[in-house]
Order: structure tokens, then C-alpha cells, then sequence
């Protein structure tokens, strides 16, 4: 699909009783111009992923690479990549800035305050993904309401006022962990090895550890934050 855009985004779509391919492509039907999925490789954006292939082929995927992900990260991608012959739209942090960053704060700033988190995020994730978004008229991401407080009033078709009011897509917004699972053995889909890691969230590495059983989805990033401190500014 063209990423070329005029810049004007349709209305919100009606998906009220739609499931998520309905929710899929009522989003990319309004969209009139370019749409995009977003990828983190979790079990959701995988299936996301399988979703996409079925109904809006067309569809691009891209993901940030941070220059912190995990190895199985990486090893999930090109399996998703052999699987449905697709290209990945990958973006990178912008070198000057990561080099000043690592210069002046060393690798693991980000520890030390809320402020310098926010920071590394910005550099490594918020700015590549404002380069990933410009010109789309929809993103597409595997946001679920169950994932954490922050995300308990999230809405499967939204308005984006972050990102210049382009329409953002949560076709699983209403799924439980247990329906992700269902569809991804269902189908066989190739699985980020972090969750059988006991991983339930995939981050950057330094940044996301495994979780205990009865721990909240999103304990395990960010852990020594505050759950109401938990986005890191791709979700605003
Ligand atoms: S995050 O904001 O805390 O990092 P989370 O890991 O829950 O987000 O993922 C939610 C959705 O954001 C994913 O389903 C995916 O659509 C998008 N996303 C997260 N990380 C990335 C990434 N590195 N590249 C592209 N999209 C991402
Ligand atoms: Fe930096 Fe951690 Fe944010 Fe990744 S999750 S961009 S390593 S602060």
C-alpha cells in the first residue's frame, strides 16, 4: 500500500459487533490512503499479523528497532518473514543521537529517574516512530484493554491526536490472553521465545524481565516504576 498521504483522515468508523477482521477492514476501508501495522513480535502482533494476511494483504508492517531488543526478537521476525514472504518497514534510532545519549549517560540511564527513562524512550522508540508514521492515514497496532490500567478505556478504532488525529486500529482491544493463545496454536504461528520465558509483554531487554504467576501482564516492564508510569510514548 502507498505511503503517500494528502494529509485529510476519513470519520471513525462504525465497528460496533465487528470482529477483528471486520475491525480490520472497516479501518483500512476508511482510511482512504496509507495504512501500516505496527509490530513488537509478541504473540499479539503476531497474530495481528496472520490476521492481516488473510484480510488486507496489502498492508505493511513495520517495527522500531530500538538497538536493545532481544535476540528472540529478532528470531520471531524473520520467522514471521519466511512464513508470509513479507518485507519488514524496520526503523532505527538516528545514530547521533543514540552515540550522545550512550556518551553522556552510559548504557543503563534509564534506571536512574523516570526523566532519563523517558529520554532513551524518546530517542529510541517515540522518534523513529513519528518517521514510521508520517504520511499514513491508519496505523494498526496489538494494544488489548486487559494489558494494564493505562490501556482499560482503549477503544478498537480511535481517533490518534499524538500523531496528527490518523486513525489508530486495536482489532484485539476486547481480546483476552487466553484468545491470543487459542488462535496463535490454532494456527500454528511462530512464537517471540521471551514468552515461554515466562514473558507475557515483549520490550527492550533491559527493560522487561519475566513475571511471576497471579503478576499483572505489564509488571515485568519498567518494573521499578509505578503502573501509571508504564507507556514509554508510542501509546499516548
Ligand atoms: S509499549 O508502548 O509498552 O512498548 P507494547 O509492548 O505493550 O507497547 O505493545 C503494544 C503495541 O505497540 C504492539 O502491539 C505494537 O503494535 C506496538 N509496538 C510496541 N513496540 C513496538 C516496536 N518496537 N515496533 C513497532 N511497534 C511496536
Ligand atoms: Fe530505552 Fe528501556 Fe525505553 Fe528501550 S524501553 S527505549 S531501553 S528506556
Amino acid at each position: 500500500m502507498s505511503r503517500k498521504s494528502d494529509g485529510k483522515v476519513g470519520p471513525l468508523p462504525d465497528t460496533e459487533g465487528l470482529d477483528a477482521q471486520g475491525i480490520i477492514r472497516a479501518g483500512v476501508a476508511a482510511a482512504g490512503g496509507a495504512v501500516s501495522m505496527a509490530s513488537s513480535f509478541s504473540v499479539e502482533d503476531v497474530v495481528l499479523i496472520d490476521l492481516l494476511q488473510k484480510v488486507a494483504p496489502r498492508v505493511r508492517v513495520f517495527a522500531i528497532d530500538t538497538g536493545r531488543l532481544n535476540e528472540e526478537t529478532y528470531q520471531v521476525a524473520e520467522s514471521v518473514r519466511d512464513r508470509y514472504g513479507i518485507e519488514v518497514d524496520w526503523y532505527f534510532p538516528e545514530c547521533q543521537a543514540v552515540e550522545q545519549l550512550e556518551r553522556d549517560k552510559g548504557m543503563f540511564s534509564f534506571r536512574q529517574s523516570l526523566e532519563n527513562r523517558h529520554e532513551c524512550c524518546r530517542i529510541r522508540k517515540v522518534e523513529p516512530l513519528n518517521r514510521a508514521l508520517a504520511g499514513l492515514k491508519v496505523w494498526i497496532v496489538g494494544l488489548r484493554r486487559e494489558q494494564s490500567v493505562t490501556r482499560a478505556h482503549l477503544q478498537p478504532v480511535e481517533r490518534d491526536e499524538a500523531h496528527g488525529g490518523i486513525l489508530k486500529i486495536s482489532p484485539l482491544a476486547d481480546w483476552s490472553e487466553r484468545q491470543v493463545w487459542a488462535y496463535a496454536e490454532k494456527h500454528a504461528l511462530p512464537i517471540n521465545g521471551l514468552h515461554r520465558m515466562g514473558y507475557p509483554s515483549i520490550g527492550c531487554a533491559p527493560c522487561t524481565r519475566a513475571i511471576e504467576p497471579g503478576e499483572d501482564l505489564r509488571a515485568g516492564r519498567w518494573w521499578w516504576e509505578n503502573p501509571e508510569h508504564k507507556e514509554c510514548g508510542l501509546h499516548r
